[in-house]
């Protein structure tokens, strides 16, 4: 009798020794369920990583519904020890107005992670960006004391969530609060209210509600020409927060890497690398670890024919995966998405050919890619940390 997990899908045992007694279909399973070689979740554990990846309870279907296909869920309980909610953690799934929680989507996926023993990492306390911040918290009147009432909002929004989700391995307590184009502080109606300490009082509060869990200052900056500004940004908000005895334990590189969404950079070359090696030696040399959060290799801008963009994928994930991995620092690996037709870049930035995207590790049939064999080559190669 094959135990189920509440959503009714098999059980990740049951989901490897189906796959190894299914002799018969060798051909169609994947490398890992051959039986003599270890999933992605066991190889990194083997190494004191974290591997894991994204899924949402959008509507079935819907980009972002992904944990509702039982297909996706035995990807996520095969291969992944590492689980992170694509948008139901966020003020705007969690919060309908300023008193009240919902939540309800987010249970249900902290029950898939507990059912499948798999980490839960908490995206995010506070997304700091005008643009992500639901309307009503925009609006909102902070009235006479506008400090005092922005830390009760934000102090109770986060002891909340901590509360609710004890199990969190490691927050994204602060993300995206840089600005890409400046390298500025970005301002909300809670940084108006409160000052820019607001990010501050957001790690004091996660530290004292959330004393098991890793705290992460999470953002997109990249090695690509353009991002200086966002690197150097990002650098002194870190000065800052060491400065201020702020506990802020690892930035968290989301690594949404590929051909540029608005250049035609695909890569990097040996001067960018070394570039983007100075920025990561500045932070592991400020004492924070670091950790991959949103791994995706975008392919807008490489050839349509499927061998040759999986292949160009593959080889720069697996390049950039190996420097990461350089870093004793890196203590996780979480990729944005498992199958192709589920990511979020399916919805932004057009290929010119409007054909579909293939940015992560299997197609939209549920099959493994090269980019998957890449991910494995990497985390073979990784030193125990
Ligand atoms: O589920 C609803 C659907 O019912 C409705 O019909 C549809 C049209 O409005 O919206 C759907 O919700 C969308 C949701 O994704 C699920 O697809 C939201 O509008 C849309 O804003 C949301 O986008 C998410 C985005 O963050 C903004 O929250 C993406 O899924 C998600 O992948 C993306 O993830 C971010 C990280 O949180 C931070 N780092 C960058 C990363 C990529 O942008």
């Amino acid at each position: 009798m094959t135990r189920t997990s509440a959503f009714g899908t098999p059980s990740r045992r049951a989901v490897l020794a189906g796959a190894a007694a299914s002799a018969g279909l060798a051909s169609v399973k994947p490398a890992w369920a051959q039986g003599d070689q270890p999933s992605l979740r066991d190889l990194a554990a083997a190494r004191g990583l974290l591997f894991g990846s994204v899924a949402g309870m959008a509507p079935p279907g819907r980009l972002g519904g992904s944990l509702q296909d039982p297909a996706y869920q035995a990807l996520l309980i095969a291969d992944c020890g590492g689980l992170v909610a694509e948008n139901e953690m966020k003020w705007a799934a969690l919060r309908p107005d300023a008193e009240r929680f919902d939540f309800d989507r987010m249970d249900q996926i902290a029950a898939f992670a507990t059912e499948h023993d798999m980490a839960l990492r908490g995206h995010t306390l506070l997304w700091h960006h005008p643009q992500w911040f639901p309307r009503w918290l925009t609006d909102y009147d902070y009235g006479a004391r506008p400090a005092a009432e922005g830390e009760r909002l934000l102090t109770e929004h986060i002891r909340g969530v901590t509360a609710r989700y004890p199990q969190v391995v490691s927050f994204d307590v602060v993300n995206e609060t840089v600005d890409a184009g400046t390298g500025a502080l970005r301002e909300t109606s809670l940084s108006r209210a409160m000052g820019q300490e607001v990010l501050d009082v957001a790690f004091h509060t996660a530290r004292e509600a959330a004393p098991q869990a890793r705290l992460c200052y999470n953002d997109y900056m990249s090695w690509e020409a353009g991002h200086e500004a966002h690197r150097a940004g990002v650098l002194r908000l870190l000065e800052g927060f060491r400065k201020r005895g702020v506990p802020v334990d690892a930035l968290g590189v989301q690594s949404h890497i590929g051909s540029g969404n608005t250049d035609d950079s695909v890569g990097f070359d040996t001067a960018q690398e070394r570039e983007w090696r100075v920025f990561l030696d500045e932070v592991v040399g400020m004492g924070f670890d670091l950790e991959i959060t949103e791994f995706d290799v975008h392919d807008k801008n490489l050839p349509l024919d499927f061998e040759v963009r999986d292949r160009a994928v593959a080889d720069l994930a697996e390049r950039y995966l190996d420097l990461m991995l350089d870093y004793p620092q890196t203590r996780t690996v979480m990729l944005w998405g498992l199958a192709d037709h589920y990511s979020w870049l399916q919805g932004l930035w057009p290929r010119a050919d409007g054909a579909a995207k293939r940015p992560t590790p299997w197609d939209a049939a549920f099959k493994p890619k090269p980019l998957r064999a890449a991910i494995e080559r990497s985390l073979t190669r990784a030193k125990p940390r």
